[in-house]
């Protein structure tokens, strides 16, 4: 109340036309202003990658024990990821279906086994472990896991099927196994990132 009152009593016209409560107010909001910008630059200077984070944001896996008809999980930006050694038959498999226009054309999220992995590189398959419905973790890529129904991923949260290419084929998710960004920096060494 004490403070309202000094303020109507401020509310007078002065002789060049401003009225001393405009004063005010122009003053609290230029104070505001540059509170705002004190505030706001620290955010974004907190935004851009540390020098720590960009080391993080690539990884770098040795695939040379992974046998055809293996998988093994590893972690890229901690999240999981699946690396597969397919084998001859997987592969014949998926080519059946992606060679097939009718089956091809059935896929949820329509996708080649070649355009999800490297020229000359088709049976290593890498994937994100993460489910697209609400992001679980499938199972499949370890010994004794369940692979479903098509042999690749089940996730069994809501029961989503991925086949061998880990293409999304009967359940909730809306996409295939979300292939990250990486390249061969040996025949041995996958770096993913
Ligand atoms: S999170 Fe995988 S099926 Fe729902």
């Amino acid at each position: 109340m004490a403070q309202e009152a000094s303020i109507d009593t401020a509310t007078v016209i002065d002789g060049e036309g401003v009225r001393r409560r405009d004063f005010i107010n122009i003053a609290a909001v230029s104070a505001a202003g540059v509170g705002a910008v004190a505030v706001v630059y620290p955010l974004i200077s907190q935004m851009a990658p540390s020098a720590d984070v960009l080391a993080e944001s690539s990884t770098e896996v040795d695939i040379s024990a992974v046998k055809p008809g293996q998988a093994i999980k590893a972690v890229f930006r901690k999240q999981p990821v699946f690396i597969r050694n397919l084998t001859d038959k997987e592969i014949e498999k998926i080519q059946a279906v992606d060679n097939d226009a009718e089956e091809f054309a059935k896929l949820k999220d329509p996708q080649k086994l070649t355009e999800r992995t490297k020229e000359g590189k088709t049976n290593w398959l890498i994937t994100m472990g993460v489910c697209t419905h609400l992001g679980c973790i499938p199972q499949g890529a370890a010994a004794g896991e369940l692979k479903g129904d098509f042999g690749g991923y089940f996730c069994p949260c809501h029961g989503s099927h991925y086949d061998t290419a880990a293409r999304i084929r009967k359940g909730p998710a809306p996409r295939n196994l979300e292939v990250p960004e990486y390249e061969f920096a040996s025949d041995t060494v996958v770096k993913i990132g």
